[in-house]
């Protein structure tokens, strides 16, 4: 069996979604830590709600981000980590980390890469007034928002839209499409080559 980590420091929607379909073993892996670099992270209640042991790393007791890192590697090591799953994690993982798990590091973002990088993506495609946006999961590598493409889910804004029912829309897709892409990378049915993953 292998051994999931979620890395998240908010809300914490994907985590729970990933959580359930570990226990309803939609997802074959246990799921080990859920680590939050937040203290005031809704996650953390959700991974308490999950029985998912929680690990509060919180960034501001560290001097640098090499420090809260090596807080991070140490807990990922003890949990015998070999895929790490990040779910709305608002830090910017160093060179150093991503080509430590190179190839092990998933995350999902809220619009179809490579439109509409970065915080704010749902509004920034509802603003542009795109016709369509979507969900993106990739391989991490050592720019944001950038890696090899897993999967990718077409998310439609139509003319009643508002950015809360548009932000609805786009996280009950992530619900799904992320749990099925981390099974398919467990399974190691996927492995990344050059962009492309094959
Ligand atoms: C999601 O929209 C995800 O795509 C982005 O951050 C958000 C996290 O939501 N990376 P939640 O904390 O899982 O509810």
């Amino acid at each position: 069996m292998k051994n999931l980590a979620i890395l998240a420091s908010g809300n914490g929607s994907n985590f729970s979604a990933i959580a359930k379909a570990v226990k309803a073993k939609k997802i074959k892996a246990d799921l080990k830590v859920l680590i939050s670099d937040n203290p005031k992270a809704f996650v953390l209640k959700r991974a308490k709600k999950q029985r998912v042991k929680a690990v509060l790393i919180d960034r501001s007791l560290f001097a640098s981000k090499a420090t809260f890192e090596n807080a991070v590697i140490t807990i990922l090591k003890e949990n015998k980590i070999d895929l790490i799953v990040l779910a709305g994690f608002m830090r910017l993982l160093s060179k150093n980390f991503v080509r430590k798990y190179k190839n092990k590091i998933l995350n999902i973002h809220p619009a179809l890469l490579p439109s509409f990088k970065g915080e704010h993506a749902i509004k920034d495609a509802f603003d542009y007034a795109v016709k369509y946006t979507g969900v993106t999961v990739h391989f991490v590598d050592e720019q944001t928002d950038h890696g090899p493409i897993i999967a990718q889910a077409i998310v439609p804004i139509v003319k009643n839209d508002t950015l809360k029912s548009l932000e609805a829309k786009i996280h009950k897709i992530e619900h799904q499409i992320y749990p099925a892409a981390i099974n398919l990378v467990l399974k190691g049915k996927l492995k990344p080559k050059g962009r492309r993953v094959v």
